[in-house]
């Protein structure tokens, strides 16, 4: 998706906003640009592809100065060519723009725009912001700014620079992350704060609606019409270490490994005396306590938590749990009131769907339980409840410990609404306390010993297509599973129900196909293991995901990945984490591109 980052100070901006954009880069673009304001007024240079291709085109420019902006894009609205990349300018070169999100009302503004006579370059939704701020400049750049976003519809965060004002970088926030970060004489805009840890750690997030008037030793924040708002600047707790590999030949396996951690610290946050306190959630306790439905809406990964969360949350607390993905939610009328509480999962707290899903919720009054790993991010700041899963800053596009930190969150739920409905004996809570706590040793030890998941990720590499199947809280890790793989190594595979597979899908395995059975849930492994036998009898090759105690049950010839023993409710966790590590070595093996999986973006803040 795309980003931004901005520099005012007395330093060279152009590799600060270089830096800044690899910072970033994670994220997924296809071209990127710098504007810089110089001697000659602002001069750009913008490239298709990778950020070395832009850093070549600054060498051959004279990009030199100290105010400037930055962009990677993602493709939304034109090809990613040079002339669709940003900065956009205005025709007479008055306005220079770096945009994330999507102006839907562009189309509107060009036809009118061009009705005027201004000629536009790129096929761009973004072009019509610095033109539509040359139409309405009149000497008063904040006026300008007022005017075209009272105008816009979408999602904007918005860097800006003024042909007028040498000085100044504007900017503008609605639906889309910006920050604004202060350093000694020097000021930044971003779209999150890890673009700039090398230089501050003193940030703000913009809300909806707000415009900044940046300066290198000044920062003036307005509302939408234009008054004047104090801002509070918090300090960040990350460091450059967060964002780093730290050794680590992928962001993906450093935060594989940091699982273990991760998930421990939760654990720590929440649990003692073999009981769970969740304080946040105690705003809506009666709510919860008295509710026959929770709604549990996301996209991707997270939505693959919601559904190992309902299996428990169901079980534990009696109460329905009906799963949702964040885009088809918001096009369907479930039913919502004040006694439907919502639960939004999202890592970054900026996909736009989860957003979107959100604000039908409230606009419902269902209350909104926001489960989220970035402070001060959308779903973070307009939830009524918030449950932070501190991962730490999520690099690798394929999530991994941002999963495995929203998976401990839907158990401790479960657990706390099982103890707030007594649906659990307090020596239940206890008893699936002290499991709990034991994952991130058996963790630690998965994560550490990877040579038997390698094997089979080496065996299997070059396989055209697999089958992932499982049943209950295994069919939940079976949908993970999938989704790694065919992230990160863009192998074709299908998540299947064990049970469902005989209705049609069990046409398609061939002799080798590899099938991945899990069967870590103990309560249902002859059941399991029955639909692994019918894959095998039509040649398929099956490796199953066995806990300890059913590992003798493996028949000669089957391939096996054996898990420590949990208890079936928390199996996910470690079958998931064996499945990243599976998919990580394919991906490995194959030479992908492992933390920039091409076409995805870490985080989708468009529709
Ligand atoms: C993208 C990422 C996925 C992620 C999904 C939801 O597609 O590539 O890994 O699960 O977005 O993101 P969120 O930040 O809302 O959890």
């Amino acid at each position: 998706m795309c980003r931004i980052v901005g520099y005012i100070g007395y330093n060279q901006a152009t590799p600060i906003l270089l830096n800044g954009l690899g910072r970033l880069e994670y994220r997924g673009y296809d071209s990127a640009g710098v504007a810089v304001f110089g001697d000659k007024g602002i001069v750009k240079a913008r490239s298709e592809g990778k950020l070395v291709n832009l850093k070549k085109k600054t060498e051959s420019t004279d990009v030199s100065g100290t105010v400037g902006i930055g962009h990677t894009r993602w493709a939304t609205h034109g090809e990613p060519n040079e002339t669709n990349c940003h900065p956009h300018s205005s025709m007479n070169g008055k306005f220079v723009v770096v945009h994330n999100g999507i102006i839907e009302n562009y189309d509107v503004i060009k036809k009118q725009l061009l009705k005027n006579g201004v000629k536009f370059l790129s096929e761009t939704d973004t072009e019509v912001v610095p033109q539509l701020l040359e139409y309405y400049y009149d000497g008063d750049v904040l006026e300008a700014i007022r005017k075209v976003t009272n105008e816009l519809t979408g999602s904007y965060a918005l860097g800006i620079l003024c042909a007028d004002c040498p000085d100044i970088i504007f900017a503008a926030r609605k639906s889309s992350p910006l920050i604004v970060a202060k350093g000694e004489n020097e000021n930044f805009i971003a779209s999150d704060i890890s673009a700039i840890l090398d230089y501050t750690k003193t940030y703000t997030t913009l809300n909806d609606g707000d415009i900044v008037e940046l300066k290198k030793d000044s920062v003036k924040l307005f509302d939408k019409d234009l008054n004047e708002k104090e801002i509070n600047f918090t300090v960040t707790d990350l460091d450059l270490s967060a964002v780093m590999k730290n050794g680590y030949e992928h962001f993906m396996l450093k935060e594989i490994n940091e699982q273990p951690e991760k998930v421990k610290g939760l654990f720590d946050s929440y649990v003692s005396d073999g009981k769970v306190d969740i304080p946040e959630l105690e705003k809506l306790s009666d709510c919860l306590e008295n509710c026959e439905k929770i709604y549990a809406v996301a996209c991707g990964s997270a939505y693959h938590t919601s559904i190992a969360g309902k299996y428990v949350i169901e079980q534990f607390s009696r109460i329905g749990v009906e799963t949702d993905i964040a885009s088809e939610f918001r096009y369907r009328s479930p039913i919502l009131n004040e006694k439907t509480p919502v639960i939004i999962i999202s890592q970054s707290g900026e996909t736009a769907d989860s957003i979107a899903a959100l604000r039908m919720a409230k606009e419902h009054s269902a209350p909104v339980i926001g489960i989220v790993n970035v402070v001060g991010s959308t779903i973070y700041r307009e939830s009524d409840c918030v449950l932070y899963t501190k991962a730490g800053p999520e690099i690798a596009v394929a999530t991994t410990k941002g999963y495995a930190t929203q998976l401990m969150m839907f158990y401790l739920i479960a657990l706390y609404l099982a103890q707030k409905k007594g649906t659990l004996t307090a020596q239940e809570i206890a008893q699936y306390c002290a499991e709990l706590e034991t994952i991130p040793e058996k963790a630690e030890r998965l994560v550490k010993n990877t040579a038997q998941i390698e094997k089979y990720s080496d065996r299997y590499k070059s396989s055209k297509n697999f089958f992932f199947i499982g049943r209950n809280t295994d069919y939940a890790a079976a949908m993970e599973a999938s989704l790694k793989v065919k992230e990160i190594s863009y192998i074709s595979s299908d998540a299947y129900a064990s049970g469902e597979l005989k209705h049609g899908t069990i046409a398609l395995i061939d002799k080798g196909t590899p099938v991945i059975s899990f069967c870590a849930n103990k309560r249902l492994f002859d059941k399991a293991w029955s639909n692994a036998e019918e894959v095998v009898a039509r040649g398929a090759e099956v490796i199953c995901v066995v806990s300890q105690k059913d590992e003798e049950k493996i028949k000669e010839g089957y391939g096996k990945i054996v898990l420590e023993d949990i208890c079936d409710e928390f199996s996910t966790m470690l079958e998931v984490i064996a499945m990243q590590i599976f998919a990580y070595y394919i991906a490995k093996g194959n030479g992908c591109d492992i933390d920039k999986p091409k076409n995805l973006a870490k985080s989708v803040t468009v529709e």
